[in-house]
């Protein structure tokens, strides 16, 4: 359905050289970018806001920026990441707001919307909104840091996700991230993900450009 791309996270970058970061994330060939925000709270760990978005644009990134918001209310934050130059907002399922307003709130700022859900969380907590979002992101692990052990045991969501899709000829990507590498990708792509957001495996990489086309290629 989807050409399958790599999302580098950018987390796992230099975060005294965030620009410099995003410049190897596209010279390596990959076109889309992951950017983790996190609040303290619904994640355990601090990491971007707005103001770091707009100034990777500033600083002439031309990549897609595929914003990951981790936040317990994603919903005040979407028109500032928004203007900063967000391209996609994801946001998290478990939190309690109005998830789908909140979805048509970012499409009508000009970006795409996702939907992620949680290790913890069944994949029929997104069912209701498949049809309203542009990409479903099943964390493979519990979000707040890079560098985890990725979760065999979300392959099953994974392929239950990627058969709803099929049945309901829906269009969404189907993403994952947490401990992605190329044999847990291959694992992945097999259950249905076209998307794959990888931290440490892409910045530890000796040979980026290749490690981005082996993605491509799956
Ligand atoms: C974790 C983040 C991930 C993380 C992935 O909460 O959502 O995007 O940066 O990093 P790796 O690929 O190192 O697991
Ligand atoms: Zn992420």
């Amino acid at each position: 359905m989807h050409p399958t791309l790599l999302a580098p996270s950018l987390l796992a970058g230099d975060h005294a050289h965030l620009a410099a970061s995003a410049q190897t994330v596209a010279a390596a060939g990959a076109s889309w970018l992951h950017i983790d925000i996190m609040d303290g709270h619904f994640a355990p760990n601090l990491t971007f806001g707005p103001e770091t978005v707009a100034a990777l644009r500033r600083a002439g990134a031309k990549l897609f920026f595929d914003v990951h918001l981790m936040l317990d209310e994603p919903q005040k934050y979407i028109e500032a990441f928004a203007k900063a130059g967000a391209n996609n907002i994801t946001i998290h399922i478990e939190p309690v707001y109005d998830h789908r307003r909140t979805l048509s709130r970012i499409r009508k700022l000009g970006c795409q919307c996702g939907i992620v859900l949680n290790p913890g969380t069944p994949a029929a907590a997104i069912g209701p909104l498949l049809d309203q979002v542009d990409l479903v992101l099943v964390m493979t692990v519990q979000p707040g840091f890079g560098g985890q052990t990725f979760r065999r045991d979300m392959l099953p969501k994974l392929g239950q996700i990627a058969q709803w899709r099929k049945e309901r000829s829906l269009k969404f990507r189907l993403e994952v991230d947490g401990g992605i590498d190329l044999d847990t990708a291959r694992e992945c792509h097999a259950a249905g993900a076209d998307t794959f957001v990888a931290g440490t495996a892409f910045f530890k990489a000796a040979d980026k450009p290749a490690f981005a086309a082996t993605f491509a290629a799956l």
